[in-house]
C-alpha cells in the first residue's frame, strides 16, 4: 500500500498549473451519452474518478479513445447496454449522472445506487423526483435505480429543487436536453461546474438558459451533434494549493485558474493575513507573517465551498485565536478532526459546529485519509508541520488531485509516495 511522506516546515515557492474540474468532468463525460457523433473533450483532469467514468462508458460500449493524456474523444453511436453495475457504480457518487444521460438518450437506466465519500447522509430523493416530475417511472429495488421514459422520451416540466443540490440540477438537466418541450429547473444549483456542463451541452446544441442562476430553462432539442470542449479549471485543486501555501507559507504563482471561481477563497485567506493578488488567469499566494483567525460559514455556490472546508481548517488550526467553521451541507464532514488532534491541533467538534484554537504549530503524526477533501487536508497540515507525516489511504485523494506530488514537489514541497512495505526515514520525525 502507497502512502504519503511529508517532511514539513518548508515554505512553498515557485508556479503550479490547475488541471481540470473534477465535478464538471465526471458529469461532462458521462453527458458524451447525449451526443450524436463524437465528442472531444480537452483538460480532462487524470484522476481515478475520471478513470472510473471512462470505465463505466465502456461497459455500456461507448468507443472511447485517448488523444493524449487530457485529452479523449469518446463515440456513444454503439451502446449496447443500459446498466451500471454495482462494482463500478458504488466506487463513486457521481455514477448517478449515468441515470440521467441513459434515460435522456435511450428512455432506459438501470444503475447501482451510488457509492463516494462518507459524508453524512447522501440521498438521491431530488435526482429522482426531477426524474418523475419529466414523465420517467423510477423505482428502487436491491440497490438498483430502475428509470425508464414511457414511448422511450421524457417530457418537461417545471422541477422546483426543496434544497440546492449540485447533482440533482445537473443529473436533471442533461435529462431534459433531449425531452419534448421546455424543462425549468427552479432553486437551481450555480457552481461553476452546473454552467460547466450547460456550456458544454450547448456547445454541442443543446437550448440551455439561466445555468448560474437559480432558474434554469432548457428547451428539449431532437438531438445533439458532435465537438470539441475544454473543461473549466478546478476550483477546488486551485483552492487546496491557495490554503497550502497559506499554511506551510511561501510565495506561489498557481495558473490556469478562473480567479472569480476563487473569490470566496481569496476573501477568507485575505481576512487571516494571506495575500492573494490576480494577474490574469493566474492568483498569486503569499504568506510570510502570522495567520489571523476567523469563522467560515460552508453555502452552496457563491458562498464558501463546503469541498474547501477541511483545507481551511488545516490552515487555521495554526492561526492567532480561536476559528470557527460551521458545515452548513453535510451532517459528518468533520471526521478527519481526530488526525489533526494527533498532530498536537486543538478542535472542538459539536454537530455541525467545528471550534478551532489555534496554537502555534502541529508536529507531524502516522495519519490516514477518511475521503477526498479531508485527505488533501492533512497534506497541508504535514507540509507546514514540524516533523514526519505519514498518509494513508492515498486512494481517497487520487480521486481528485492530478499529479499531486509533483505538482507540490515542483513547488519546494517535500513530499514522496513511498511503498509502506520499505521502511519510511524518520529523519525530522520529532517535533523540529
Ligand atoms: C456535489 C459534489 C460534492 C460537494 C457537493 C456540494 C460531485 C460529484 N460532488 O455532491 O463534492 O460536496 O456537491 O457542493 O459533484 N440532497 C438531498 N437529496 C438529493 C440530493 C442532495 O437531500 O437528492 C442534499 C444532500 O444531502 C446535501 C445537499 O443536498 O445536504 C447538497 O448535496 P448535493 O449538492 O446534491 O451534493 P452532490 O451533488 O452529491
Amino acid at each position: 500500500m502507497y502512502q504519503y511522506v511529508i517532511h514539513g516546515g518548508k515554505p512553498l515557492v515557485g508556479e503550479v498549473a490547475i488541471s481540470g474540474a473534477k465535478n464538471a468532468a465526471v458529469a461532462i463525460l458521462p453527458a458524451a451519452l447525449l451526443v450524436n457523433g463524437v465528442c472531444r473533450i480537452e483538460n480532462v483532469p487524470q484522476i481515478s474518478d475520471v478513470t472510473l467514468v471512462l470505465e463505466i462508458l465502456q461497459e455500456l460500449g461507448a468507443d472511447v479513445r485517448s488523444v493524449n493524456s487530457n485529452t479523449v474523444e469518446i463515440c456513444c453511436s454503439h451502446i449496447h447496454n443500459f446498466r451500471v453495475p454495482d462494482s463500478l457504480s458504488r466506487r463513486m457518487r457521481a455514477s448517478y449522472y449515468f441515470i440521467g444521460s441513459l434515460l435522456s438518450r435511450f428512455g432506459k437506466a438501470e444503475v447501482s445506487m451510488p457509492g463516494g465519500c462518507d459524508l453524512g447522509v447522501r440521498p438521491i430523493d431530488l435526482h429522482i423526483k426531477g426524474f418523475r416530475a419529466l414523465g420517467a417511472q423510477v423505482n428502487v429495488q436491491g440497490g438498483f435505480v430502475y428509470a425508464t421514459a414511457p414511448g422511450g422520451k421524457l417530457t418537461g416540466a417545471t422541477v422546483y429543487m426543496d434544497q440546492v443540490s449540485v447533482g440533482a440540477t445537473m443529473n436533471v438537466m442533461m435529462a431534459a436536453v433531449l425531452a419534448d418541450g421546455l424543462t425549468v429547473i427552479e432553486n437551481a444549483a450555480k457552481e461553476p461546474h452546473v454552467v460547466d456542463l450547460a456550456n458544454f451541452l450547448n456547445s454541442m446544441g443543446a437550448d440551455i438558459m439561466g445555468a448560474g442562476t437559480d432558474v434554469i430553462k432548457i428547451r428539449g432539442v431532437e438531438k445533439l451533434r458532435g465537438g470539441t470542449y475544454s473543461i473549466i479549471p478546478d476550483q477546488i485543486e486551485a483552492g487546496t494549493y491557495m490554503a497550502a501555501v497559506a499554511s506551510a507559507g511561501g510565495n506561489v504563482l498557481i495558473r490556469n485558474v478562473i480567479p472569480k471561481h476563487l473569490d470566496c477563497i481569496t476573501a477568507k485567506l485575505a481576512e487571516m493575513g494571506v495575500q492573494v493578488e490576480e494577474e490574469g488567469d493566474c492568483v498569486r499566494v503569499m504568506r510570510t507573517g502570522k495567520l489571523h483567525r476567523t469563522n467560515i460559514k460552508t453555502m452552496p455556490y457563491p458562498g464558501f465551498p463546503t469541498d474547501m472546508q477541511a483545507q481551511m481548517s488545516a490552515v487555521l488550526c495554526t492561526a492567532e485565536g480561536t476559528s470557527t467553521i460551521d458545515e452548513g451541507i453535510w451532517d459528518n464532514r468533520f471526521r478527519y478532526v481526530d488526525e489533526f488532534k494527533r498532530m498536537g491541533a486543538r478542535i472542538q467538534v459539536s454537530g455541525k459546529l467545528a471550534v478551532i484554537e489555534g496554537v502555534p504549530y502541529l508536529t507531524g503524526a502516522p495519519l490516514r485519509a477518511c475521503d477526498l477533501r479531508a485527505g488533501a487536508a492533512m497534506v497541508i497540515a504535514g507540509l507546514a508541520a514540524h516533523g514526519t507525516t505519514t498518509i494513508e489511504c492515498i486512494h481517497y485523494i487520487e480521486r481528485g488531485y492530478e499529479n499531486l506530488v509533483g505538482k507540490l514537489k515542483g513547488i519546494g514541497a517535500d513530499i514522496e509516495l513511498v511503498d509502506a512495505k520499505e521502511p519510511v526515514s524518520l529523519r525530522d520525525s520529532q517535533v523540529g
